[in-house]
């Protein structure tokens, strides 16, 4: 009998995001600054008859389990498309807060088809793999790729980002729910008269991820969601002011929301910066990570 498999894959947030105006198809054309931060949902797969997915963990009650689960659905596109006649029982240990702008149900996407890969021994490359990452989700190729990379097209076309160091990141989730569609909505609303320019990545970020500096990268980060975010969650703000009170170099909304994200000047830094936050109660959970950190791969193949 083969050995189940483990696959760690890492939440993302958005250290910038440009939005260009809806296209026809209803999607946004982008540039974007992907980052993979260490926070992780770990994926075991094991054979079975069919494909079954459940969920455990703190965040399990909010995830959909059995068929609805985007994990499943990765695992029935590689099966189909790859004539595979095996299942797989995929169980997902979720620690990424499912509240949004974490790419959480993106990962488990990119860490079913690493996992039932490595499973049905099918031997795929990065590049066939980020090929039907494509096509379960706009983010779900980066969680895949992780690290730091520029997102275009809908985020799905990436390239990887020199830079240095390591960064750490406080994340700040709250319960408010906010569904991307409806924030891009928002974003198109508010900007309705506006001439808008192609998406783009400044030089500045570039510069400031080579330079290792968190002070450089603070100054650097921007995201256009974010104003559609804020209209729409207006109970944001007060956190986000909160934060840069507290001497974060940067604090902004993550990909549409409403995870908060702050740069720290350090790891000490980063857990003042968590009890802080979390004395005022105004966010239901608040993490310290780091990044960047590699994407999907497996960790510990267990023997049986
Ligand atoms: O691709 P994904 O399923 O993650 O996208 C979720 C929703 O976000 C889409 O249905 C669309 O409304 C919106 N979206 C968009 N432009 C993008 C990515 C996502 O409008 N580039």
């Amino acid at each position: 009998m083969s050995s189940p498999v483990v696959v760690r894959v890492p939440a993302k947030v958005n250290l910038w995001l440009s939005v260009g105006g809806p296209q026809d198809d209803g999607y946004h054309d982008l540039a974007t600054v992907f980052h993979a931060i260490s926070l992780y949902d770990e994926i075991t797969a094991e054979l079975a008859d069919t494909v079954e997915v459940t969920v455990e963990g703190r965040h399990a009650d909010r995830v959909p389990d059995g068929l609805d689960n985007i994990a499943a659905r990765a695992a029935h596109l590689l099966a189909t498309t790859m004539g595979v006649t095996e299942g797989a029982r995929l169980r997902i240990r979720k620690q990424i807060p499912v509240a949004g702008g974490l790419a959480g149900g993106s990962a488990d996407a990119a860490g079913a088809l690493v996992a039932c890969d490595a499973l049905w021994d099918l031997g795929l490359t990065r590049d066939d793999l980020a090929g039907f990452a494509a096509r379960l989700g706009s983010d779900v190729p980066f969680s895949l790729l992780g690290g730091t990379a520029i997102g275009t097209g809908r985020g799905e076309v990436l390239t990887p980002a020199l830079s240095r160091g390591d960064h750490h990141w406080v994340v700040a989730v709250s319960d408010v729910g906010l569904s991307t569609p409806v924030v891009y909505a928002e974003l198109d609303r508010l900007r309705a008269d506006a001439v808008l320019p192609e998406p783009f990545v400044p030089e500045r970020i570039m510069k400031a991820l080579m330079s290792g500096s968190p002070e450089e990268l603070g100054g650097a980060l921007g995201n256009d969601m974010q104003v559609a975010a804020l209209t729409l969650a207006p109970g944001l703000a007060p956190m986000l002011r909160l934060g840069e009170e507290h001497g974060a170099l940067a604090g902004l909304v993550s990909g549409s929301g409403p995870s908060l994200v702050f740069l720290a000047r350090g790891p000490g830094h980063a857990e003042e910066l968590v009890a802080v936050l979390r004395d005022v109660g105004h966010a239901s959970e608040v993490l310290h990570a780091h990044g960047p950190v590699p994407g999907a791969r497996v960790v510990e193949p267990v023997r049986v």
